[in-house]
């Protein structure tokens, strides 16, 4: 069990892992009212059912609405949909949302949270690996549109952060190894000794050991905590790293249509890109980059491009990508295995030359 923090002020917050108080005490301390309302996805509302119990133990009364599992729920229909059952139920300023789920209920929730009576109190209760080494964490909400990926969002911190990681037992095994995309990504673009210790004890990870599991969710949170208190906002850059193999991810993922791959699926190949990119500039020694792949293809994940290979049309999503400025592609690359840095001079000549798997 920890507790990592993460120090933003009055927007400062706790990300509880396996504490053994229960989430009925921790929400209990955290929110301004006895309400909360519960948004989960169908796969886990078992569980959101077991935690309303919790709530009610520690004097919270909630709701609880079910959304369909899936990326295609984080769109401006469900979002209306919420928005009108918050609305029905008489959600004021002083309730708190739960969102219980993964990146996807997370991030609409989370939306819907930052946006319904011009924001109220978030809590998330990540149960994918993903939410909870990434998406709980550091306050980006938002949803899709068909043009791209979380192209309508917001900043808005949660009061907690609640971890509990027996959750993923009944995470399918497909889910559970694309949170470990960004498990890697966390290694190769800030800590080399993580990564290292990854390798080391990547059968551990694959099993599920608590002991490994315990010790992963705390690294990844506390670097990422780390990056978000210098950078809140994505505006000086340090954030930035973060989204290593995200630009090559993102374009996979809108051209192939939201669902073909997992988001980590394509964040482990668009890694691959980021490193080859880099390898080829001379920036990331080519054993390095063989480093990661061989690590992301212990845990069963995508090191190429998908196929069959659609260069342009990815090309296209890419300059379209909000972290491209004036058509020109900004991509993170990793300098060697624990830092990344963000460039904005990578050429189209060299980005075909990573996307075309017949030049590899
Ligand atoms: N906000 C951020 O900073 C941030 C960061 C990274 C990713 N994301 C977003 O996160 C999303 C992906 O999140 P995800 O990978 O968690 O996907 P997801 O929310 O779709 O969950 C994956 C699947 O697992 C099921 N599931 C969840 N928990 C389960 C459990 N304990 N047992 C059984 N089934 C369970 C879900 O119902 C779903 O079918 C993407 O939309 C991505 O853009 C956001
Ligand atoms: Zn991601």
């Amino acid at each position: 069990m920890a507790t990592v923090r993460v120090s933003l002020g009055n927007r400062g917050y706790d990300i509880a892992i396996d504490e053994p108080g229960g989430i009925g005490p921790f929400v209990a301390a955290r929110v301004p009212s006895r309400r909360a309302y519960m948004i989960a996805d169908y796969n886990v509302a078992a569980r959101a059912e077991r935690w309303q119990d919790e709530l009610n133990e520690a004097g919270i009364t909630s709701r609880l609405t079910t959304i369909p599992p899936g990326e295609a729920s984080k769109s401006l229909a469900q979002l209306g949909i919420l928005y009108e059952r918050l609305a029905q139920a008489h959600v004021d300023r002083q309730t708190a949302i739960i969102a219980v789920g993964g990146g996807v209920v997370g991030d609409l929730a989370g939306f819907a949270a930052a946006t319904h009576n011009r924001g109220i109190p978030l809590l998330i209760a990540p149960t994918t690996l993903l939410a909870m080494v990434d998406s709980s964490v550091g306050g980006k909400v938002g949803i899709n549109l068909p043009e791209g990926k979380n192209l309508v969002g917001a900043f808005h911190q949660p009061a907690g952060v609640w971890i509990a990681t027996d959750s993923l037992a009944t995470l399918p095994d497909r889910e559970y190894r694309s949170g470990l995309a960004e498990v890697v990504k966390y290694g190769v673009g800030l800590d080399g000794e993580f990564f290292d210790w990854l390798q080391a004890h990547s059968e551990d990870v694959t099993a599920k050991s608590p002991a490994a599991l315990a010790r992963v969710i705390a690294r990844c949170c506390t670097l990422k905590a780390r990056v978000v208190e210098q950078d809140e906002y994505e505006t000086t850059g340090v954030r930035a790293v973060l989204n290593l193999g995200h630009t090559f991810a993102h374009a996979f993922e809108t051209v192939a249509g939201y669902g073909t791959w997992t988001h980590g699926e394509a964040v482990a190949a668009g890694q691959v890109c980021a490193g080859r990119l880099a390898a080829r500039r001379g920036l990331l020694p080519e054993a390095d980059l063989q480093k990661v792949i061989h690590l992301l293809k212990a845990w069963n994940l995508p090191v190429a491009p998908p196929e069959p290979a659609n260069v342009d049309a990815w090309l296209d999503a890419m300059k379209r990508d909000k972290k491209s400025s004036g058509g020109r592609i900004r991509l993170v690359l990793p300098t060697r295995i624990g830092s990344a840095g963000l460039f904005d001079d990578v050429s189209e000549a060299e980005i075909r030359g990573v996307l075309d798997g017949r030049a590899q």
